[in-house]
């Protein structure tokens, strides 16, 4: 116990389950920060029988803080980030803000964990959909090789934050009346136009490029290639927020390097860690976001061959967005630094 963490958007989505899962997995920190915005200063959050008060951030808030876990959007890490290296802190960032820099490790400790050696204090965890992909994908990519994958994903509200969990609340509650239910968040809170997500699909997740694709599914292609060290891989994503509250789903097809069997990629899928199998159609056994809720592994089922294709083939992998997608994922990087 010997290390000072602080945790910038300590009120969040995440930034709530970093907390929870720094002490059920008994992280060794002496003391735990919660730093937010000016708002919620004072704020007072009980876990396991202990109280924090949240203080706003600043750039001292930083002085003696060995690790920050950043979960408070792109612009708090871009104003933030550097004063807390700059006072010694390793920064592990949750937004998309350094996440493409040459000089910043973008890591899922299962896939790429040596990535970290030439860290410059910031390390950035992957966006959410891509972190539950390789993972999954590596063992595949390891024995057989993977030369393109197209992604096609089902996502929750809460990776919008806990304001866009609350609207699907409130709009869920409209079925009388769906056709003219307000939106005020979705799809993005930056965005022009807002659509409602009760008993809706919204294929636009973060804003769009002049490419045509969305920004988060621009993030899903090039992050999946940084993390993969694969400049070449062939990756295309359309990314769809669904009114499911936390759990991303997707619907991967990928193309192996060799000839290989379905049988082969469940067993290379069920002796990688932190990758769970749950296979079998003829008892309805398959992955679903209401049941990995709260659950930290990365589940994979619905493996199929494309008929189509000799090395083509459909998987679909399900994982709690904020514990693997975001949360646990940043405290496992930490661990692997602390060792
Ligand atoms: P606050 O509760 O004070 O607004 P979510 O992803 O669930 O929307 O959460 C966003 C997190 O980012 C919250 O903890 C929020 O704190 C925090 N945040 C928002 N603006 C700032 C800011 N200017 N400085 C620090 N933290 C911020």
């Amino acid at each position: 116990e010997n290390l000072n963490v602080a945790i910038v958007g300590a009120t969040g989505a995440v930034g709530s389950k970093i907390l929870e899962k720094l002490i059920e997995r008994k992280f060794p920190a002496k003391t735990i920060k919660m730093l937010a915005s000016k708002r919620s200063a004072g704020t007072e959050i009980s876990v396991g029988g202990q109280t924090y008060i949240v203080e706003e951030t600043v750039p001292e808030s930083f002085e003696g803080i060995d690790i920050a876990f950043f979960s408070a959007g792109g612009s708090i890490s871009r104003k933030f980030a550097h004063e807390a290296v700059k006072r010694g802190a390793v920064v592990i960032d949750n937004t998309s803000a350094f996440r493409m820099d040459e000089d910043v490790p973008l890591v899922v400790p299962e896939v790429n964990p040596s990535a970290l050696k030439g860290h410059n204090g910031i390390i950035a965890n992957p966006n959410c959909s891509t972190i539950q992909m390789v993972a999954a994908l590596q063992p595949v990519k390891e024995k057989f090789g993977i030369s393109r994958i197209i992604v096609s994903t089902y996502q929750a509200v809460s990776g919008a934050g806990s304001e866009a969990i609350d609207e699907l609340g409130e709009q869920s509650k409209q079925f009388e009346g769906r056709s003219s239910i307000k939106a005020e968040i979705l799809p993005s809170a930056s965005a022009d136009r807002h659509f409602p997500i009760a008993f809706n699909a919204i294929p636009q997740i973060d804003l769009f490029d002049d490419s045509g694709y969305t920004l988060e599914e621009l993030k899903m292609m090039n992050e999946t290639k940084k993390i993969f060290e694969d400049q070449k891989l062939a990756v295309s994503a359309t990314c769809v927020r669904l009114p499911v509250v936390t759990g991303h789903s997707e619907s991967v097809y990928i193309e192996t390097d060799l000839n290989t069997t379905v049988e082969d990629i469940r067993s290379a899928i069920e002796s990688a860690s932190g990758v769970v199998l749950q296979d079998d159609p003829s008892s309805q056994v398959y992955p679903m976001p209401l049941y990995s809720e709260g659950k930290d592994e990365v589940f994979v089922g619905r493996i199929r061959k494309d008929p189509n294709h000799p090395n083509g083939f459909h998987l679909w992998i399900v994982a709690d967005n904020l514990l693997k997608g975001a949360a646990l994922n940043s405290i496992q990087i930490a661990e692997e630094l602390v060792k």
